[in-house]
């Protein structure tokens, strides 16, 4: 059993309170690879920002359980050494899937754990998630549940249609579960790929699609049954053009990718939204690197001339998303 304060990791529940009442939310990047950790902690050291580093059971079979725990006790003493004295940095799994996946981590020295029964009936989903909240509640460790099903498919997170979270199921949700975040949905999803063509109109002078808005109604209606309970966006990538362009026309298929606009992801972030998952930007980031540089230097083979400036091209994606989009720059409890 590792304590994850032992690491110098902290869990969500002081920092979430800090974000509701100031108006913020805290980036919650995934990690698979070391360039990817490095640009998180670069991006969010420099810029004094507590952070959510997430890790998926894809990421764990990818990466190995292990090593990417001993990378996360790294990030901290990498943080430190990047002149952020007091480091908020938080290891959560994200989208566990049963509650041994979640003991597991919880057993390695994580300090949140996501229990993601929301498929189950509603009955199963507060007994499982209980059932964690339980084991994860005696080592201080915070539990996000979800409550509602984002559209998309994505490796093992996937459903055909998008079931918004009922607003009158929240309460008793959230009491008898004892979870503490709730994930809902909200019109989000994961992927790149988060609504067709059909959903969206065209703006008559770009051609571009808009997608249709977030369900801010949804929203509303749970932050009034719930006044300051902690929650959070699920697949909240806004899909750059930029990337996608730059993929596109280096030789990418990526046609028609679209994602949540900034904008509405700023006004969420000002709520009780306090966490926002992005993953997807920080894979377009990396591919429209990687791809420019083996377009433009084809004899390149050393794989640091192109995986350092796709960390380059993250690190500067991570900044933009917590100075422009969630505003968690200079929240450290502690800046000194
Ligand atoms: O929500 C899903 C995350 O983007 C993680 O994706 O399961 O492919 O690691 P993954
Ligand atoms: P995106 O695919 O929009 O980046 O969402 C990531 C996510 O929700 C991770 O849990
Ligand atoms: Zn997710």
């Amino acid at each position: 059993m590792v304590d994850y304060k032992t690491l110098g990791l902290v869990n969500t529940r002081e920092m979430f309170k800090r974000a509701i009442n100031g108006g913020y939310a805290i980036p919650a990047f995934n990690f698979n690879n070391m360039e990817q950790l490095q640009a998180i902690i670069k991006a969010s050291s420099d810029l004094k920002s507590p952070v959510i580093l997430q890790v998926s059971k894809g990421a764990r079979n990818y990466a190995n359980a292990t090593l990417l725990r001993y990378m996360a006790q790294g990030a901290v003493e990498y943080a430190k050494e990047l002149g952020c004295k007091h480091p908020e940095i938080v290891l959560h799994l994200d989208h566990g899937d049963s509650f041994e996946t979640c003991k597991s981590c919880i057993d390695y020295g994580f300090s949140s754990v996501m229990i993601d029964a929301s498929h189950l009936p509603f009955e199963e989903n507060i007994a499982l998630t209980k059932k964690v909240v339980e084991y994860a509640h005696q080592f201080d460790v915070t539990v996000e549940a979800e409550l509602g099903v984002l559209a998309g498919v994505e490796d093992e997170v996937s459903s055909a249609e998008s079931h918004y979270t009922k607003p009158e199921e929240v309460i008793e949700f959230s009491q008898r579960s004892g979870c503490d975040s709730l994930a809902i949905s909200i019109g989000t999803s994961h992927g790149a790929y988060k609504f067709t063509p059909e959903q969206c109109t065209r703006d008559p002078k770009t051609g571009k699609l808009v997608p249709p808005p977030l369900a801010f109604d949804v929203l509303d209606a749970v932050m009034e049954k719930l006044p300051g309970f902690p929650i959070v966006l699920h697949g909240s990538s806004s899909v750059p053009q930029e990337y996608v362009d730059e993929i596109n026309s280096l030789g990418g298929k990526l046609p028609d990718a679209i994602g949540i606009p900034e904008e509405q992801l700023r006004k969420a972030s000002k709520s009780a939204v306090c966490k926002i998952n992005i993953d997807s930007d920080s894979r377009l980031a990396f591919t429209a690197a990687v791809r420019r540089v083996l377009h433009d230097k084809p004899g390149e083979f050393d794989p640091r001339k192109f995986c350092g400036p796709a960390r380059d091209e993250m690190e500067k994606m991570y900044k933009h998303k917590i100075i422009d989009v969630l505003g968690s720059d200079n929240k450290l409890a502690q800046l000194d």
